[in-house]
């Protein structure tokens, strides 16, 4: 059986002093859990948050990261940086970085080598646009996706990856992929992986469901065969309700 995980991602939110609150309310709320709860915070938070769950279940990630250790890249934080401050967790290849940031499969795939370098655990999204889906190419999309983000990876780094699920339509539109669809398309994901690394990574990697879970939806959603926890944008931001989520399987 695989584990839960639900991860939060609070995108360019949340101010230091509103990420300490945030912590001291969702510790002893989410604490009995057996479920993975991560917290990817803006670079400003991060410190800050990884002292305010010290002795909690509470694991940290950032949301970036460039894929060379260090020099003339103004701006950037590298892997190394993240890992040396006690981050653990590291959203790769978001859809609003590929949109806004002209991430491409590419740097994606720059971008989890160095992560695994440095012990740190990428959160890769994948997820096709509306006028993708609606010309029925969402399983190509992101089966090609998931392919070259994870090139040149062998087994054993795949295992440390978790693959989040993300139509692009479904991000912070409220609109939610049905259950089934959702557990569709992470099985094409699940398969993909099974073809290129086999069996047992295809039926050990986590695999996420993410755009506009809500603790309404939440249960539904994690209670498929294949969807394995969600990344929450919107409902991370509040406390109780991102603690609703965390519970909810
Ligand atoms: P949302 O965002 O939950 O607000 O739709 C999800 C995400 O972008 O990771």
């Amino acid at each position: 059986m695989r584990r839960k995980v639900i991860a939060g991602n609070w995108k360019m939110n949340m101010l230091p002093n509103e990420a300490m609150t945030f912590i001291e309310q969702i510790t002893p709320m989410v604490k009995s859990t057996q479920n993975e709860v991560i917290l990817c915070v803006p670079y400003t938070d991060l410190f800050y948050c990884l002292l305010g769950v010290q002795n909690t279940n509470i694991k940290i990630g950032a949301q970036n990261m460039h894929w060379e250790e260090k020099g003339g890249y103004t701006g950037e934080v590298s892997a190394q940086m993240l890992k040396s401050i006690g981050v653990e967790y590291v959203i790769i290849g978001h859809s609003e970085r590929r949109q806004y940031f002209a991430e491409k499969d590419e740097t994606v795939n720059k971008k989890i080598k160095s992560a695994l370098q440095h012990e740190l655990k990428p959160i890769i999204c994948v997820g096709e646009s509306l006028e993708q889906r609606e010309q029925g190419k969402q399983t190509e999309i992101i089966t090609e996706q998931t392919k070259l983000a994870l090139e040149g990876l062998d087994s054993n780094q795949v295992k440390k990856c978790m693959i989040a699920y993300e139509p692009i339509w479904a991000i912070g539109t409220g609109k939610t992929a049905t259950s089934e669809d959702a557990n569709e398309a992470i099985k094409s994901i699940r398969n993909e992986i099974r073809n290129l690394y086999g069996d047992e990574v295809a039926n050990e990697i986590i695999i996420l469901y993410g755009g506009s879970v809500k603790s309404e939806n939440s249960k539904e959603l994690f209670s498929t065969s294949d969807i394995d926890g969600g990344l929450v944008g919107g409902a991370s931001l509040k406390p109780e309700e991102f603690a609703k989520i965390c519970l909810s399987v």
